[in-house]
């Protein structure tokens, strides 16, 4: 069997460490290319990879053009999303774009509106989709087991997203904020679970209470001075969340090429997005849902409670249970599940996997341009909400014509 051609654009964590070595173990799959400006980056990228042959371009515009790449993956920073997608489908290639879409709405019906022109397809990374505690929860709601679902409570407890103030997704021209960067995860998952309906408005709250120089975990002594960088500051001694930067691609000549440090102080750094928010979500089929994310928590796991008319489930991406409760009765059902191995708890190979199957047999992808655009509508709905201090409606960025527009859809979303 021919193996699929990737060309990758975004040579960072993302793109590298997580699915690039996840393609690299596959023997069905091969990359071709990798797409990055800084060139000393993209050569360390390439011993990441073991060293295989690959074509290394500091433009990406380069890598779309090549003739026998199959699917372009986008992994760079948020706000190239757009144009880096548009760019690969105007050149003929299918997509496989990280979450999220893009950093807006616009953006998305851009992405769209080219890719129904180009007849080229765009798959969604959203593998928080793909975990085995999420698919169950679906495969539970969608099987009747709590009746019909009215109310949403999602948590999502990530200690690791404080290294998120220590690089480009703090600032929200960059990420869309942390509601579209973090957030379009669990926005999406909860837009999946309600197939019936569609979200009509959106209140948030969010802001920085930890990550700010009044936040040092430590005391200061009189001529103490903390940062810029954990690898020059002179106190990180004292700091338990100094960054022992163990990455060389982001090491030695990579950050004097760009400047690009992956252990600014979090503390220090100027930002402009939040380190905890609450967004609360109302759909017009009169289910509710809240999305809450917190970056300083000690935890690193998802809760999720779902109640229908019939039941009630909680669910915990940690603990790998499930829990059941129908109504009227004082039985429980537990659900202990495994995952496989791999990044993200098992998804990311179960993701790729999934690419590789609908690739190879025409099938509209499992996550689609339209659960792509309607995540970043409800994220954007919730950064406005925050920002503005007002209840946003989703037909501020989406109307209905085009919403149902987005839904009549077949292969090329
Ligand atoms: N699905 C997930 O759970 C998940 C997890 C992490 C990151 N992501 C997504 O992956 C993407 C990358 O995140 P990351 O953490 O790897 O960031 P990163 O900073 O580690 O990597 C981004 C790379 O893009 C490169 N880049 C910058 N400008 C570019 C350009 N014009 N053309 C090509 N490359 C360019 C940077 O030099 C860097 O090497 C983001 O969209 C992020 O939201 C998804």
């Amino acid at each position: 069997m021919d193996k699929i051609r990737f060309g990758i654009i975004g040579a960072g964590l993302r793109g590298i460490l997580a699915l690039g070595k996840t393609l690299l173990e596959r023997p069905d799959c091969e990359i071709l290319a990798l797409a990055d400006p800084n060139i000393e980056r993209l050569k360390m990228a390439q011993g990441q990879l073991g060293g295989i042959p690959l074509r290394l371009h500091v433009d990406m515009r380069d890598l779309v053009a090549e003739r026998d790449i199959d699917i372009v993956m986008v992994t760079s920073p948020d706000h190239l999303h757009g144009d880096h997608i548009v760019a690969a489908l105007k050149a003929g290639k299918h997509v496989f774009a990280d979450k999220p879409l893009a950093i807006n709405t616009a953006q998305c019906k851009e992405i769209v509106r080219v890719s129904r022109e180009t007849d080229r397809i765009v798959d969604m990374g959203f593998n928080l989709r793909y975990d085995a505690v999420c698919r169950k929860m679906k495969e539970l709601v969608a099987g009747g087991a709590i009746g019909r679902l009215m109310l949403v409570e999602n948590n999502d407890y990530y200690a690791g997203g404080r290294t998120y103030m220590c690089r480009w997704n703090r600032f929200y021209e960059k990420s869309g904020g942390l509601f579209c960067h973090k957030g379009s995860h669990d926005l999406d998952l909860i837009n999946w679970l309600n197939p019936d309906g569609l979200p009509v408005t959106v209140s948030a709250l969010a802001g920085v209470n930890v990550f700010t120089p009044e936040g040092l975990p430590f005391p200061l002594e009189p001529g103490e001075e903390a940062g810029p960088h954990c690898e020059t500051c002179r106190v990180a001694y004292k700091c338990k969340d100094r960054h022992n930067n163990t990455v060389d691609m982001f090491h030695g000549k990579a950050p004097d090429c760009d400047g690009y440090h992956l252990d600014t102080c979090m503390y220090l750094s100027e930002k402009n997005t939040h380190d905890n928010g609450i967004a609360i979500v109302e759909y017009d089929n009169g289910m509710r849902a809240s999305h809450s994310e917190c970056f300083f928590t000690p935890l690193n796991e998802r809760r999720f409670s779902l109640v229908g008319d019939r039941g009630h489930l909680d669910a915990n991406t940690s603990t790998n249970c499930i829990t059941v409760y129908p109504r009227w009765t004082k039985d429980r059902t537990e659900y202990r599940l495994s995952r496989p191995e791999g990044g993200h708890g098992g998804a990311d190979p179960t993701m790729i996997e999934t690419l590789i199957r609908n690739f190879r047999t025409r099938t509209i992808p499992f996550a689609t341009l339209r659960d792509g655009t309607l995540s970043v509508a409800v994220a954007e709905a919730a950064e406005r909400s925050r920002r503005e201090g007002r209840t946003v409606k989703i037909d501020e960025l989406l109307t209905r014509a085009e919403l149902k527009d987005l839904f009549g859809q077949g292969k090329a979303l």
